[in-house]
């Protein structure tokens, strides 16, 4: 029966005896197919437990493959936590990651550093260096007006 299956589950089957792969956010046990693959058995081994669609579409394989494959369909990958790339390999966000109700008690809990990526991002204060800029080249402007026409008073004045 196909079913919703998490990464979590399908990393537990990455063996040649208990081969499971996804393909295309489909999860397939290809077990029984290993040794009849015209690729040979480990091409696939290797990807057991994991997300095999780059390396299964790199291939170009035929419509006859692919209709190979969805007989071993045994389910589709959960959805709603998304599939990240992290330096440990394929992660599926856990879906526990949103925020918990409001507790009953009053007693708020301590803030604790998070350190996932889902931090709101600070809005960074509002610059306007043109509002500064227009109002020192005004300021300019009326001094050097203010000294030119002294400049002119005195001259005429001497004249
Ligand atoms: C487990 C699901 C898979 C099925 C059902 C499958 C099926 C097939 C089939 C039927 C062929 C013969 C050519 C064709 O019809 O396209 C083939 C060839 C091939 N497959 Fe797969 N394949 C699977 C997974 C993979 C994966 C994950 C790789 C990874 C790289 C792979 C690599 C290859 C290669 C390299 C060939 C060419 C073999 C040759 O020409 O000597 N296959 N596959």
């Amino acid at each position: 029966m196909v079913r919703d299956i998490s990464l979590e589950e399908v990393k537990l089957h990455n063996t040649e005896k208990d081969c499971w792969i996804i393909v295309h956010g489909k999860v397939y046990d290809v077990t029984k197919y290993l040794n009849d693959h015209p690729g040979g058995v480990e091409i696939v081994t290797d990807l057991a437990g994991q997300d095999a669609t780059t390396d299964y579409d790199d291939v170009g394989h035929t419509q006859e493959a692919h209709e190979i494959l969805e007989k071993f369909l045994i389910g589709h990958l959960k959805t709603g936590a998304p599939i990240v790339v992290t330096p440990v390999g394929l992660v599926q966000k856990k879906e526990e990651s949103k925020p918990a109700p409001p507790a009953t008690n009053s007693a708020p809990a301590p803030q604790k550093p998070s350190s996932t990526v889902s931090q709101p991002v600070k809005p960074k204060p509002v610059q306007q260096p043109e509002d500064d800029s227009t109002m020192m080249i005004v300021a300019g402007a009326v001094v050097a007006a203010v000294v030119a026409g002294f400049m002119l008073y005195r001259r005429s004045a001497k004249a």
